[in-house]
Formats: structure tokens, sequence, C-alpha cells
């Protein structure tokens, strides 16, 4: 890749956009950005009020990276406004999948020599944290806690960064002429350019698909990525209450998935979510590409925000885990519902790697529902992928992998989801969509 080289980044997610960032800043000179919509992109993975950043891993390599990333979101200047600190709490019932979690991120944090606390018990977890009025668990308590951890204003974040490409010399092209359809290739199956909803071909010499969970959608993914959506509710909050809760800590129940934010300022809502198995969505007849695939993926045009829409089950596990923390708002209405995408990989691992079947066609994302909080230094790493500088280890977990293909169902995850198992939408729960 020569500075000069035009290089097509198609996904102005976290993935797409930080990598144009640092390409940009490296002195690449004709970067390309292309999306469905202008970022910070309504239905995307990476827009929304908040997400969570924290360096709790049971894997050594992303509690490092993590809590790098960590401390640029604390003491970056630039992330003042953006980045709030707030408490982690992980707990569960003791059972042995639980325990196995948290003895895994608690061992890994202890080699890291990063500090945490045990909670001992329901009692113990309300004196430290009285705001949380609610049953927690009993018998059979079991977790912990982490000071240093916090959440991002994610839409806010994304704002920044495309303005930080703008100012680079990045350029974007978004709506229909940036909605990739397929690609032109040579007689190597090297990419010429890419095809448009519009109609428009778009030529480069270097392409690196960073669409999220439509990825999959785009170029065969040989069975190691699944797109799966999962749930999100948030409640209105008073004033007094935002008051009430401003130390709410970020608490996550581990056998459910179940986790809250702390409430956000601009929008005065408490916000939760399930970090769960999802659910999937193959192409009904409107899809593009109903004919040709039954790989699971959103739907392409994006609306003007997300649709105020979760399935019943899901809607009522949000009202549940409420009620686990905090009884006194378990029956209040939820202000909006909706469905956000993850793109999983069966080990949790992101990819990073060069796609087998074009030669100058770069995949960068797989972010199995825990990437934003990598934002800050996401960018170096594709870069160094990129060049194929990557230290070795990384380079192993984040490559490219074909050997699933014929391997059936490898979604297990990386251990950390909770909840019921992953199934379908239902046709009337997709035409919701
Ligand atoms: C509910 C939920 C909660 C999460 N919570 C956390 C959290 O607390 N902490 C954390 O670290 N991570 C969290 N994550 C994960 C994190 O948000 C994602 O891993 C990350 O945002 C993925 O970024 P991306 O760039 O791959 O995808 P996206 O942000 O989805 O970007 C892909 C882009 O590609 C564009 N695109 C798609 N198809 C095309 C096409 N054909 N042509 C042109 N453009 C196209 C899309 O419009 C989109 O903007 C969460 C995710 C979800 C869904
Ligand atoms: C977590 O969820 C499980 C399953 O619903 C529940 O039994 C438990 O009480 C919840 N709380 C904790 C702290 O485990
Ligand atoms: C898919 O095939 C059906 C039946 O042949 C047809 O009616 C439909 O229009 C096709 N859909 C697309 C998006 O091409
Ligand atoms: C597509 O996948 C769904 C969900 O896995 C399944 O129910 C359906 O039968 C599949 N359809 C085809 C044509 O393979
Ligand atoms: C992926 O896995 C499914 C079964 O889960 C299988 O039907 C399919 O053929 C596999 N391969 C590809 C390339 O999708």
């Amino acid at each position: 890749m020569d500075k000069q080289s035009k290089i097509v980044i198609i996904g102005a997610g976290i993935f797409g956009l930080s990598t144009a960032y640092q390409l940009a800043s490296e002195g690449y000179k004709n970067v390309f950005v292309l999306d469905r919509h202008m970022p910070p992109v309504p239905d995307g993975s990476s827009s929304d009020i908040s997400r969570v950043i924290r360096f709790d891993y049971g894997d050594d390599d992303y509690v490092e990276l993590a809590y790098d990333a960590y401390l640029k979101w604390r003491d970056n200047p630039k992330y003042k406004g953006i980045f709030y600190p707030a408490d982690y709490i992980l707990v569960g019932k003791t059972s042995p999948y639980g325990k196995d979690w948290i003895q895994k991120t608690t061992t890994a944090l202890n080699k890291k020599k990063l500090p945490w606390h045990t909670l001992e018990s329901v009692a113990e977890t309300k004196r430290k944290f009285p705001v949380l009025s609610g049953e927690l668990a009993n018998p059979g308590f079991f977790g912990y806690n982490n000071h240093h951890a916090g959440w991002a204003d994610a839409a806010k974040a994304v704002a920044q960064l495309r303005d930080d490409c703008f100012e680079l010399g990045v350029s974007f092209i978004c709506g229909r002429a940036g909605t990739v359809t397929g690609f032109v290739t040579d007689s190597r199956r090297a990419i010429k350019g890419v095809r448009t909803l519009a109609g428009t071909r778009f030529d480069g010499d270097h392409f690196i698909l960073a669409a999220g969970a439509w990825s999959s959608g785009l170029v065969s993914t040989y069975n190691s990525t699944l797109s799966t959506a999962h749930i999100l509710g948030y409640v209105k909050l008073t004033e007094e209450e935002m008051e009430k809760y401003k130390n709410l800590p970020i608490y996550t129940n581990f056998s459910t998935g179940w986790f809250n934010f702390p409430p956000h300022g601009d929008t005065k809502t408490l916000k939760m979510a399930i970090h769960g198995w999802g659910y999937t969505r193959t192409p009904t007849s409107e899809d593009l590409n109903a004919n040709k695939s039954n790989v699971s993926a959103p739907p392409l045009i994006p609306p003007r925000e997300r649709i105020n829409f979760v399935p019943e089950d899901g809607e009522a596990r949000l009202r549940e885990g409420l009620k686990e923390i905090l009884p006194e708002l378990g029956d209040r209405p939820f202000e909006k519902v909706a469905l956000c995408w993850y793109t999983d990989t069966p080990s949790g691992n992101f990819i990073m790697d060069w796609h087998p079947d074009h030669p100058n066609l770069f995949i960068g994302g797989a972010g199995s529902g825990h990437a934003f909080k990598f934002l800050p230094i996401l960018g170096h790493y594709m870069s160094l992928a990129l060049k194929g500088r990557l230290p070795d280890k990384l380079a192993q977990k984040w490559r490219f992998r074909k050997d699933y293909e014929n391997e059936g169902d490898t979604f297990k995850g990386d251990g950390s989801r909770g909840g019921p198992p992953r199934r379908e939408l239902e046709p009337k729960e997709k035409a919701k969509l």
C-alpha cells in the first residue's frame, strides 16, 4: 500500500472510522469511507447513548488492550464529556459456569496487578452500593467489583472520530451511493470497484470491509461470523431520580446477561441491555439477497432511528433485570426499546485479516459485542494488521478462519453470555423491523 493508493473503507462504525483516521494520520492521501448513512449511523452497532468501558476480561491479551484503552478514555482530554467513570459489578449465583468466568477474569486482573474487590454477600454489596435497593440474589450470591471502569457516550465518540477524519482529509460517501451491493472483480478476483445501491460504481486499489453485522451479506465469512440482534431498554428518569441514581454502578448479572448503564445526562434515561445469545434474522422476501443467501443480517436500508421494538420475551427479561436491582422502577413503562447488532465469532475474537477470496480485500470487525471500548486504540491495530505487523499472538487471535466452514453451530461464545439460547426472529417480529 503506497501513500497515494486509493483506499476504500466500507463502513463508518468504530472499525472503519478508526482505521480511516489512523491511515490518514500516517500520511495516506486517498482514504474514502462509504456508508449507508452519515455517521453516527442510527442503526449501526457503534451508535447509541452509551457503551461500557471496562478491562475485566478472562484473557490476558484483552485485559492488556482494554486497560490501555481505558487509560486513554480516562486521561485523554479529548474524551472529556464523552467518558464517565463508574463502578463495574459482576455478580451471579454460585454456579460452576459463573464462578469459572469470575475466576478467569480476576486471575487475569491479578496477573496485571490490577485491583478488584470481592463482594461476599448481598448485604455487603448493598452496604457498598446503597442505591441498589433490590434483592439482588439470595442465596448463592457471588461477585466482585472493579472501581476502574466507566461508560462512554457512543454517538458523541463516533461524531468526534468522524470529525477527526474530516480534518485529516478523509472523504465520505453516504447514502445510496455509499451503500455497497457487490464487487467488480478482475480475473484474479482482485476487487476493482464496488457497486452501490444508487447504481454507481466506485473504484479503488485496496478495500477494507468494516460493515459490521452486514459484512457477511457482502462476502462469505465461511461460517466464522454470525450476526445476532440484542435487546436494549430505556426508562425515563425525573430530575430527582437523576440525582438519586447518579452513582449507580454498572451491574451485570452473568446468569441472565442483564446489565445497566448509569443514568445518561442528556436524555435523562436509564439504559439496560442483555449480553446474551440474541436473535438471528435470516432474509425476508424483501431483502436484496433474499434468494441468494440464508445468512442472518440486519435490513439494508437504514431507518431514521433505531426501531422501537424488541420481541416480547426480550422485553420481559429487561424488566426482570431492572426489578432485581431497582424494584421501585420495575413497573415503569419503557420510553423505548430497540435491537442492536453483534457480529459474533465462535471465540468472541475480532477479525483483522485479508479475506481469502480476494487479494486486496481486508476485513476488520467481528466485534462480538465488546469492541467499542477499544475505540482509542483500534485504528493502530488495524493499521498493523493491514501491514502484516501485528504481534504474533494477536495475528493468531484475529486471523480470518475458514476452519469453521463445515463445523455446524460453533457459536459458543467466550463464556461471557447469559440467558436463554439464541433463536431466529419470527416472521411477525421481522416484519416490525
Ligand atoms: C446492544 C449492544 C451493546 C454493546 N455494548 C458494548 C459495550 O458495552 N462495550 C463495548 O465495548 N462494546 C459493546 N458493544 C459492541 C460494539 O458496539 C461493537 O463491537 C462495535 O460497535 C462494532 O463496530 P463495527 O464498526 O464493526 O460495526 P458498526 O458500527 O455496525 O459499523 C458498520 C457500518 O457499516 C455500514 N454498512 C453496512 N453495510 C454496508 C454496505 N453494504 N455499504 C456501506 N456501508 C455499510 C453500516 O451502516 C455501519 O455504519 C455493544 C453492541 C451492541 C449491539
Ligand atoms: C441473576 O439471575 C439469576 C437467574 O435469573 C437469578 O437467579 C439471580 O438471583 C440473579 N442475581 C444474581 C446476583 O445472581
Ligand atoms: C425472490 O424470489 C421470489 C420467487 O421467485 C420472487 O417473488 C422475489 O421477488 C425474489 N426476491 C428478490 C429480492 O429478488
Ligand atoms: C434459513 O434459516 C432459518 C433459521 O436458521 C431456518 O429456519 C430456515 O429454514 C432457513 N431457510 C432455508 C431456505 O434454508
Ligand atoms: C455453515 O453452517 C451451516 C450449519 O450451521 C451449514 O448449513 C452451512 O453449509 C455452513 N457453511 C457455510 C459456508 O455457510
